[in-house]
């Protein structure tokens, strides 16, 4: 049986028994694996832009002994979409992910995005805001002396909130602790001197105080 790390599992734990999935980036190929070895998915293709990468999932997957679609794809090029309607997409950065689902054409029948990105995530829940996805729920793990923010987008014409779009759904204590002290520390670093630019950042602070003590 295949052991996910508890930052891949945070991914399972979005998938639902109907989601025709394409686990984009699959690397290894041990999420798709796992999902299809678990029956957690109607159906799974694992896919790389990178042949290396996606030679280690097929041989992976040939290990498993499962039955695994596999592409060599950019994003979701040379991807039949038809049946699909769930992208997973997690290790990359926004800017990344932003290329892979700039096809707005291949998105139409995708009604749910796993997305796991490492960086810039007010830039990822505008953007998916814009192209008709809502931030609907999030979870946020410390793994291996980091934290992950994973991310599930339905689509839907509702929008998240600014305070959504700039912090996140906010309902984890000890990440609302750490997003504090991130903007603590980016404060204690601007010089004396530069008066605006702290003030804007101590307001920027009041504010994110403000929305964790209004978040249920
Ligand atoms: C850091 S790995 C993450 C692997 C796995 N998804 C995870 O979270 O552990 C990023 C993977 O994304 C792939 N990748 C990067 N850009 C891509 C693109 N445009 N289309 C498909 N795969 C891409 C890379 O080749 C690499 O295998």
């Amino acid at each position: 049986m295949t052991k996910l790390s508890k930052r891949l599992h945070t991914l399972a734990e979005f998938v639902c028994e109907n989601d025709q999935v394409v686990d984009i980036g699959c690397d290894h190929g041990y999420l798709s694996i796992y999902l299809k070895e678990n029956k957690l998915v109607k159906d799974i293709i694992a896919s790389d832009i990178n042949p290396n990468a996606l030679q280690s999932a097929i041989t992976n997957i040939k290990n498993s002994k499962l039955k695994i679609k596999t592409v060599l794809s950019d994003g979701l090029d040379n991807i039949d979409v038809k049946k699909i309607n769930t992208l997973i997409i997690s290790g990359m950065g926004t800017a990344t992910i932003l290329h892979i689902l700039g096809n707005q054409e291949k998105l139409k029948n995708i009604n749910k995005l796993i997305i796991q990105s490492n960086n810039d995530y007010h830039i990822l829940r505008q953007e998916l805001n814009n192209k008709g996805y809502y931030l609907k729920d999030e979870k946020y793990i410390y793994d291996k002396k980091k934290w992950y923010v994973t991310s599930l987008f339905v689509k839907s014409p509702q929008k998240n909130t600014k305070t959504e779009i700039a912090y996140g759904l906010l309902n984890n204590q000890e990440y609302n602790k750490y997003l504090i002290n991130q903007v603590k520390q980016i404060i204690k670093k601007i010089p004396f001197i530069k008066l605006d630019i702290k003030v804007k950042r101590y307001y920027q602070l009041w504010q994110l105080k403000k929305a964790i003590s209004t978040t249920k």
